[in-house]
């Protein structure tokens, strides 16, 4: 079975998840395009959503799937996102697509968090890059207090102006350098979701799902 293939199985199981009348978080990137067909053909009524990226909102609302800004929903019942990597103990790195700082938003938002993907993503450690995204106020300031590791992604602004950079330094702890890029006040959000943020992963290998649970 190929990647996609996988990717698409798994956003199948993540679609027969979402109930009528659920608020509803969809994520950005290759397997979320794949959730969001099953999704519409689930036919489900008085679903709320909310879309992590321009892209996901332009794929949902052509599939007929109702997607509003994300101001007025308090919480969110489920969302459901694709993974860069995910370790035994459930530490994720996103931001490939450079979506995560909405991304984040959205899963800290939800009562369950479900992360869809194909085989390769399962890694026994994280490796980097780490995605980052940096307030476009003193840039150049805050660039210069994280150091070399960091580098600018040559990609547009994300849909807040955030500039979208790489943590290319080694992670040999997650939580303490999760720690350290958040006390930098000129990092936006940083792509490494922890354990506690994650409900659920489903993974397409060979013809099969596989789910773990988390927290
Ligand atoms: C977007 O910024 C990312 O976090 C994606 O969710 C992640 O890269 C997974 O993407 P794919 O589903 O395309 O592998």
């Amino acid at each position: 079975m190929s990647a996609d293939d996988e990717k698409r199985i798994a956003a199948e199981a993540a679609a027969e998840l979402v109930e009528d009348g659920m608020t509803v978080g969809l994520g950005t990137g290759s397997t979320v395009a794949h959730l969001l067909p099953a999704i519409a053909a689930r036919g489900l009524s008085g679903i709320r959503c909310v879309a992590t990226s321009v892209a996901t909102e332009e794929q949902a609302r052509g599939l007929g799937i109702p997607v509003e800004e994300f101001s007025a929903l308090e919480r969110l019942d489920i969302a459901i996102d694709g993974t860069d990597q995910v370790t035994p103990d459930g530490w994720l790195i996103k931001g490939g697509g450079g979506a995560h700082l909405r991304e984040k938003i959205v899963a800290a938002a939800a009562e369950r968090f479900v992360v869809i993907s194909d085989s390769s993503k399962p890694v026994d450690a994280l490796t980097g890059p780490v995605p980052l995204e940096l307030f476009a106020f003193g840039l150049r300031s805050t660039l210069a207090r994280l150091g070399p590791e960091v580098e600018l992604r040559d990609v547009p602004r994300s849909p807040d102006d955030g500039a979208i950079a790489d943590h290319r330094g080694e992670i040999d702890d997650p939580a303490a350098l999760a720690t350290r890029l958040e006390a930098d006040p000129g990092v936006a959000a940083h792509g490494l979701f922890p354990p506690d943020m994650v409900s659920e992963l489903l993974v397409g290998a060979g013809g099969a799902v596989t789910r773990s649970t988390f927290s």
